[in-house]
C-alpha cells in the first residue's frame, strides 16, 4: 500500500506534522492550490498557518477550495464552512479572498452550483494538495457511505450520525442543516496529494477501515488506498486500531 503513515502523541503533533506539509508546498509552489477541511481535526493546522504568516509566510499566490457547505447556512451564519474558513484563516492571513471558493450553500439551483465548482477546480488547474478528516463512519469531505467513486460536486443527504456528530457545534439537533454540497470521492481522488488527518479514539474504528479494510464504498476513506500520493498523519489514539 502507497500510504505514508506517521504517527504522532497527539492532537498539537498531529496538527505540527500537518503545517509542516502546507508549508512546504506553499514553499514550493506559492501558487499553490490547496483543498481545504472543516471541523475541529485541522484547527490546530490553521493556527499554525496563522503563526508561519506572522513570521512573514505569504498566501497572496495560494487559492483554495473547500471541500463542503451546508445547504441553506449563509457565509454570516456562525455555522456555516464559509464563516469559520475566515475566522480561522482567511481572516488572519494575506491570501486574495477572490482566491478563496466554498460551495455556495444558499444557491437557488444546487446543482448547477455544483458545476460550477467542479469547473472552478478545473480552470485553476486541479488541487496541488487536499487536506481530508474523516468522519466517524468513514466518510471524507461529506461524502458519506454508499457514496459513488465516480462522484463529482454534488448534494449529499447528511447521514444520521453525521447529524449527531456535528450537534455540538448547533444550539440542538434540529439546527443541523441535513443536506450538503460536497466535493465527490472523484474530486478528492484527483488532487496530486492528499493528507489525511485523525485525532482522537472516536476516530479508530475509521482510520482502521480506511487503511486496512477492503475498498469499498461503504467507507468512503477506503478509496485513499487507490491514491498514489497519500500521507496520513494520526495521533496515537486515532492509530490505535492500525
Ligand atoms: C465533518 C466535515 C468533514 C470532517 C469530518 C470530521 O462533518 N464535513 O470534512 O473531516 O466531519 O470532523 P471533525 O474534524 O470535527 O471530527
Amino acid at each position: 500500500m502507497a500510504m505514508n503513515i506517521v504517527v504522532v502523541a497527539n492532537f498539537d503533533s498531529m496538527s505540527a506534522e500537518a503545517a509542516k506539509i502546507v508549508y512546504g508546498q506553499i514553499m514550493r509552489k506559492p501558487n499553490s492550490v490547496l483543498g481545504l477541511a472543516t471541523g475541529s481535526t485541522p484547527l490546530g493546522v490553521y493556527k499554525l498557518l496563522v503563526e508561519y504568516h506572522n513570521r512573514g509566510m505569504d498566501f497572496s499566490r495560494v487559492t483554495t477550495f473547500n471541500l463542503d457547505e451546508y445547504v441553506g447556512l449563509g457565509p454570516d451564519h456562525p455555522q456555516s464552512y464559509r464563516r469559520y474558513m475566515h475566522e480561522h484563516l482567511f481572516s488572519k492571513v494575506n491570501i486574495n479572498p477572490e482566491r478563496t471558493f466554498i460551495p455556495n450553500g444558499l444557491a437557488e439551483d444546487l446543482e448547477a452550483e455544483c458545476r460550477r465548482y467542479d469547473e472552478l477546480i478545473r480552470q485553476a488547474g486541479g488541487i496541488d494538495l487536499q487536506i481530508l478528516g474523516i468522519g466517524t463512519n468513514g466518510h471524507i469531505g461529506f461524502n458519506e457511505p454508499g457514496t459513488e467513486f465516480g462522484s463529482t460536486t454534488h448534494v449529499v443527504d447528511l447521514a444520521e450520525s453525521t447529524i449527531r456528530d456535528n450537534a455540538r457545534f448547533f444550539e440542538s439537533i434540529d439546527q443541523v442543516p441535513t443536506r450538503a454540497i460536497s466535493m465527490g470521492i472523484k474530486s478528492i481522488m484527483q488532487a496530486k496529494e492528499i493528507i489525511l488527518m485523525a485525532s482522537g479514539g472516536s476516530k479508530a474504528d475509521a482510520i482502521y477501515a480506511a487503511v486496512h479494510g477492503p475498498v469499498t464504498t461503504a467507507v468512503p476513506a477506503s478509496v485513499l488506498q487507490l491514491h498514489p500520493s497519500v500521507t496520513l498523519v494520526v495521533d496515537q489514539a486515532a492509530a490505535s486500531k492500525l
